[in-house]
Parts: structure tokens; C-alpha cells; sequence
């Protein structure tokens, strides 16, 4: 029973008999093993669904992770934690340096989507330091996101919701490999895509996706982004406008391609069951979704019903060809829709738009191998994963006949991630670990077959998403990987009732042949609430500008230069602030409006040295804008309150930085 930190939050919990928490937990996993043994336990007539999983080859540690899982277990701090140690890995003479030296540079980006804080976080890798966040559905006064016009327009058109659900962040490819453009995440939530600039690191356009209410997978088509793919995974009545809404059977999951340029939707596909994640293959052909919810269930025990539900891969070409020829069954709000359903007249033929791949039991993931020869969807309630393999899409005639191998893995298979040396890597969410296998000899083992599994580590608690470097590319480089882990409860210093997340950083690049497979835990990190995915690029595929390019905003913003600060009175209510921006000064010491005047404020920072941004704050204005060198941000609102507002800069700046001010003075209007 003993664990990494055990020790220390034993002497900190309050007067909890041990002995007594065991006991307490054994009954409760009995009673949950029970509920999982399956339809032969004898006592498996419960509210829960079956697992249908052999459970009792867990050790009591392992099924306490379980038990957490599934929730049925409160407390288990210091007894769900598994028993490998980072400390028993640390300091391996076959692992490289992962701290980064004072004055370094790690090797690799980290884009950690953000969870329910809407944001992106970038991370350096191996360091796992947070560089900076990417605010993205949600607004975010350190980088002034939601503050200046554009910003807070874009929010403001794409819902005006003031918070998202970022989950998949994916990288712009050109030939499969990561070109430094775009990353594009989704928005659970509200059924969003965000583009964000890595020029700027920025966000610069949201698609607020039309006819769907939740968008979980999203990928860009490689090998090139010629499109971007969202599914929605909440069926709704389309359009979900107060029609059908007490006819489940009538609500429909769309899969939506989308103009990376334009952000717009392209085209929908209607299809049966509901859309989960989603993964392009290496061709620009066929995208792969997995779903769960084949029985069209609007409560969980209906959902979880059948012992299959149904991956869908999409010919997305074929698909284009119909809509390019009008052969869609409607438009909804200007989009048309394909029926993709199995139905379908274009799913009849020899040459099917969207193939319908039996897979066991509510499978959750999917991801393409990096050579793009297989789809390999994980089980999550089934022990199993399943290898698509993709050239069979377009030959098979039987989809059945296009899963080539399905190993056992463990309990709980949720994502896979590679290495580029024929290995998968995937979660194992109730087991609480990783496990390693060879992807050519599940292909060739029998299914359900453990012979696959090279090697298994524990993390500590249950993994969702795993990535290892460039794992989504075509070219991984396969020296580390990331779990994702949640339910951190007893990792770091008590912080209050809600945790703080946990990364696991893992070393990959030795294949050894031992009970990890050569996988080693090196660090463990606390992250803010809640980040679900993350995706890695090699520092060489970005180069994100130091000081902003007029060009890229000339026409739409103006630039003001050091002579063009001044005010300008349009009419009786409306006024032009311009100003300029520079250590330590406002362009204009003061200005004044008349009390009701709508103020359209313009300010540039005409810093020419990296480095050196300032903000435009005003008091009880809500007004705050960041500048970065050369950047220039608007502000549009109204002076309602008469009086004196001290105009300050947010970003220190010089050794005069709070000397740095202005004065926006409201006089009462008659
Ligand atoms: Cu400018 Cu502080």
C-alpha cells in the first residue's frame, strides 16, 4: 500500500483510521466489482452500465483507481494511487535531461487545450514550463483579449458566450508535417472552431458552427489543411428551433467540414448514431470518427446498449463531389446537408460516402498511425482496441473485414498516441496506466490477444489523453510522451476543494525489453483546471513574430504614429481619440469628451524593440488594451460617468512605468 507521498498527506489527514478506509474501500470495490463482472456475475442487475470486463485480476489498488473512476469512491486519497514511483525512475542514465537550464530553450512547444478555461496554454517541452496561455473562447485582460474592438467583436459575433470548452487542439500541416500556421481547437461547449495565428499567437477567427449544439473531435485533413473537421456529439433537432424536441428519433449528429481559410462550413453530413472523436488520414481522403452512442439514446442506460457502436469513416472527396453536384438533401441556415445515414442512397452502392465500422462497445477514440496506414480506436468499455486498416475503406466489401487486429490492452483503452517506431501507446483510464504494444504484431496476433503488450507503467490516477512529439504528424520523433491524468488529489499541496490537474511526463525513447517496455515517468506537473489534449511541435516548425507587422492589420486598423495623436469631434455625440504609445508616455497627456459621447479610442504602441508592450487602461471603463510593439488596438464605448479617469499603463515598462499616465476627463453635458 505504499505510494509515492502517502507519508506525508497520512500525517496531514484528519483522524482517518486506516484500517477502517480499507475495509470501507474493499466493500465498496466489491460491490463494484460486482457491477462490472458482467452478465455473469449473478448480482449484475444494476442502474450501471456492464462493463463487461474481468475486473478481479486487478489488485485492490489498482480497482480503488477504478473505483474512482467511475465515482463510486470518495476520499481514496492515499489509497487509489498506484505504486510506481517517479522517484524510483528518477535519475536513469538512459533518460536525458528533462529540467532546462537557466537561460535555455526547450526542444519542443506544448499546446494544452485549455478545458473549460476556453484558453490555450503553451507549454515548453521537456520542461513542462507554462510559456504563456492563448486566451481563446474566453476573455482574458492579461493579453487584452475581449477588450479591443476586434477581439471582443469576434466574441461577441461567434455567440457572445464568455467561456468555451476547448478539447483538440490540432496543428496546420502542409505534406504532413506541422507548417507553424494554425492550430485549430473546438468548443464543446457551444459547438465552436477557434483559428488561432502562430504568427501572433492569437486568436483571430471563431466559427460559431451552424445546426450543432456540441463539438467534440476537430482535426485538420492531412496531409494538408484543405479542410478542418468537427463532429457533434449531442444529437439535436436540426434546426433545433422548438421542433422535435420531444422526438429523440428525429435528432441528428452532423459532421462538418470546414473552409480553414474563410471559417465557414462547407458542408454538413447527417449521420446515424452520434459523432465523438475524429482523425484525417494521411491522404486527404478518409476521416475517421469514433461515436458511442450507436443506439440514439437520450438516457445513459440507452446509450449504452448495444455491445457495438459504429465508427464512421467519411470519402471526403465523394463527398465534395456531391455537394459540388447539388446531390445534398437541403440547406439549413445556408449549409447543405448530406445524408450520410445508412440509408442513405450514396451508401448503397459499391462506393459508400460514409462506411458504418462495427467496433465493441462505446468506443471513445480514434487516432490514424503516423504512416497512415491504420485508424486504431480504443475500446473504453471493452478491454480491446481496434486497428482499421485504412486502405481496406475503400476495397472491403464487408466493413467488418476492415479491422485487421484487436488486442487486449487493458481496462478502460481511451487514446493512443505513437512513437514512429511501430508502437502504440495507449491509456488505459480505469487501470490507471499506459501500456505499450506493437501495432504489426496485434495485426498479425489473433484478436483479443495480449501477445501485442510490450510493457505497461502505472500513472497516477486515471489518464484520459496521451501524446507523444509530433505523434499527430507523419513524422513523430518518439522521445516523450504526456498523460494527461486526472483527479490529482493527493499529487501536490492541498490547494482547496477543487485540485489542480496532473501531467505526467514520460520518456519513450528506450525500447527495452522490461515491464514498462522502457518507458520511464520522469516529472509530474499540477495544471489549472481542466487542460483535455494537448499536441506537440518541434521549436524549428514555429517562428512567431517579436514585434508586430503593420501590414498585417493596415486597412482595418490605422497606424498612429508619433505627429497623429489628437482628438476629433465627429458630431455632437461621437469622438476620434487617437494616441500613441511609448515609454513612458500617452501620446495625448489628457483628453476630454463630453459626458455621453460614444469614444472611439485608437492607440498604437510604436515601440520598435521586442519586448516592450504597454497597456491603455482606464478606470471604471472596463477599458483595457495590451500593445505590443507595433500593434494597434481600438476601443469603442461610451463616457457616461462625468468626472476625472486616470488613463494607465498595465505592462511595466520602464523605470518611469507608473509615472506612465493620462487622463481622460468626462465633462457633464448640459
Ligand atoms: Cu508602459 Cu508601463
Amino acid at each position: 500500500m505504499s505510494t509515492t507521498n502517502t507519508d506525508e498527506t497520512d500525517e496531514e489527514r484528519p483522524e482517518t483510521d486506516d484500517d477502517e478506509l480499507i475495509a470501507e474501500h474493499e466493500k465498496q470495490l466489491n460491490d463494484l466489482l460486482a457491477e462490472v463482472e458482467g452478465p455473469d456475475a449473478p448480482e449484475a442487475e444494476s442502474t450501471l452500465p456492464s462493463l463487461g470486463l474481468d475486473m478481479s485480476r486487478r489488485g485492490l489498488m489498482k480497482a480503488g483507481a477504478a473505483a474512482g473512476a467511475i465515482g463510486t469512491l470518495a476520499g481514496c486519497s492515499g489509497i487509489g494511487s498506484s505504486g510506481a514511483a517517479t522517484d524510483e525512475n528518477s535519475g536513469s542514465n538512459d533518460v536525458p535531461e528533462h529540467t532546462v537550464a537557466p537561460g535555455e530553450h526547450d526542444t519542443y512547444y506544448g499546446f494544452w487545450s485549455g478545458g473549460h478555461s476556453g484558453e490555450i496554454r503553451v507549454m515548453g517541452m521537456p520542461s513542462m514550463r507554462e510559456l504563456t496561455r492563448i486566451p481563446v473562447f474566453n476573455p482574458e485582460p492579461a493579453k487584452g483579449y475581449g477588450f479591443s474592438n476586434d477581439t471582443s467583436g469576434m466574441l461577441e459575433e461567434a455567440g457572445d458566450y464568455t467561456w468555451g470548452d476547448s478539447h483538440h487542439p490540432s496543428l496546420s500541416e502542409t505534406g504532413g508535417k506541422y507548417d507553424g500556421e494554425y492550430i485549430f481547437v473546438n468548443d464543446k461547449a457551444n459547438g465552436r472552431v477557434a483559428r488561432v495565428n502562430l504568427n501572433y499567437f492569437e486568436t483571430d477567427a471563431i466559427l460559431d458552427i451552424p445546426n450543432v449544439q456540441s463539438v467534440h473531435g476537430c482535426c485538420i485533413q492531412s496531409p494538408d489543411t484543405n479542410y478542418v473537421f468537427a463532429n457533434s456529439e449531442f444529437r439535436t433537432p436540426l434546426p433545433n428551433d422548438g421542433s422535435d424536441i420531444n422526438n429523440p428519433d428525429e435528432y441528428v449528429s452532423l459532421f462538418s467540414a470546414i473552409d480553414p481559410e474563410t471559417m465557414d462550413v462547407r458542408w454538413q453530413v447527417e449521420v446515424d448514431g452520434n459523432l465523438d472523436i475524429v482523425d484525417s488520414d494521411k491522404d486527404g481522403r478518409w476521416v475517421l470518427a469514433s461515436a458511442y452512442n450507436d443506439e440514439e439514446g437520450v438516457e445513459i442506460e440507452e446509450m449504452t446498449k448495444n455491445d457495438r457502436d459504429f465508427v464512421k469513416a467519411f470519402d471526403v472527396p465523394a463527398i465534395q463531389e456531391l455537394v459540388d453536384a447539388g446531390d445534398y438533401r437541403e440547406k439549413v441556415n445556408g449549409i447543405p446537408i448530406v445524408d450520410g445515414t445508412k440509408a442513405s442512397s450514396h451508401n448503397s452502392g459499391d462506393s459508400p460516402v460514409v462506411r458504418y465500422i462495427p467496433t465493441p462497445k462505446s468506443p471513445h477514440c480514434v487516432e490514424v498511425t503516423p504512416d497512415g496506414n491504420y485508424g486504431i480506436v480504443a475500446g473504453k468499455l471493452s478491454p480491446t482496441v481496434s486497428i482499421i486498416d485504412i486502405d481496406k475503406l475503400d476495397t472491403a466489401s464487408d466493413p467488418v473485414d476492415t479491422i485487421v487486429g484487436q488486442p487486449k490492452l487493458g481496462l478502460g483503452p481511451l487514446h493512443t498516441t505513437y512513437d514512429g517506431r511501430g508502437h502504440g501507446y495507449t491509456s488505459l483510464f480505469i487501470d490507471s496506466q499506459v501500456v505499450k504494444w506493437d501495432i504489426e504484431a496485434a495485426v498479425n496476433a489473433e484478436k483479443g490477444s495480449e501477445e501485442p503488450i510490450l510493457g505497461k507503467i502505472d500513472v497516477h490516477y486515471n489518464p484520459g489523453h496521451i501524446q507523444a512529439v509530433q505523434a499527430m504528424s507523419s513524422e513523430p520523433t518518439g522521445d516523450w510522451l504526456v498523460v494527461l491524468n486526472k483527479l490529482s488529489k493527493d499529487r501536490f499541496l492541498p490547494v482547496g476543494p477543487i485540485y489542480p490537474d496532473n501531467d505526467q511526463l514520460v520518456y519513450i525513447g528506450n525500447d527495452k525489453d522490461d515491464d514498462s517496455g522502457g518507458m520511464e515517468l520522469v516529472s509530474d506537473h499540477p495544471v489549472y483546471p481542466e487542460p483535455h489534449d494537448a499536441i506537440f511541435a518541434h521549436k524549428d516548425k514555429l517562428d512567431p513574430a517579436r514585434i508586430w507587422d503593420q501590414a498585417d492589420y493596415e486597412g482595418e486598423k490605422e497606424y498612429i504614429g508619433e505627429g497623429d495623436s489628437g482628438v476629433e469631434r465627429l458630431d455632437d455625440s461621437t469622438v476620434d481619440v487617437k494616441a500613441y504609445v511609448k515609454r513612458s508616455e500617452f501620446g495625448l497627456r489628457d483628453f476630454t469628451v463630453k459626458e455621453g459621447d460614444e469614444v472611439r479610442l485608437t492607440a498604437t504602441n510604436i515601440e520598435g524593440s521586442q519586448d516592450i508592450v504597454h497597456g491603455f487602461a482606464i478606470p471604471e471603463y472596463d477599458v483595457h488594451l495590451a500593445l505590443a510593439p507595433k500593434d494597434t488596438r481600438e476601443a469603442t464605448f461610451t463616457a457616461e460617468k462625468p468626472g476625472v479617469y486616470w488613463i494607465y499603463c498595465t505592462y511595466f515598462c520602464s523605470a518611469l512605468h507608473l509615472e506612465m499616465r493620462s487622463r481622460m476627463i468626462v465633462e457633464p453635458r448640459e
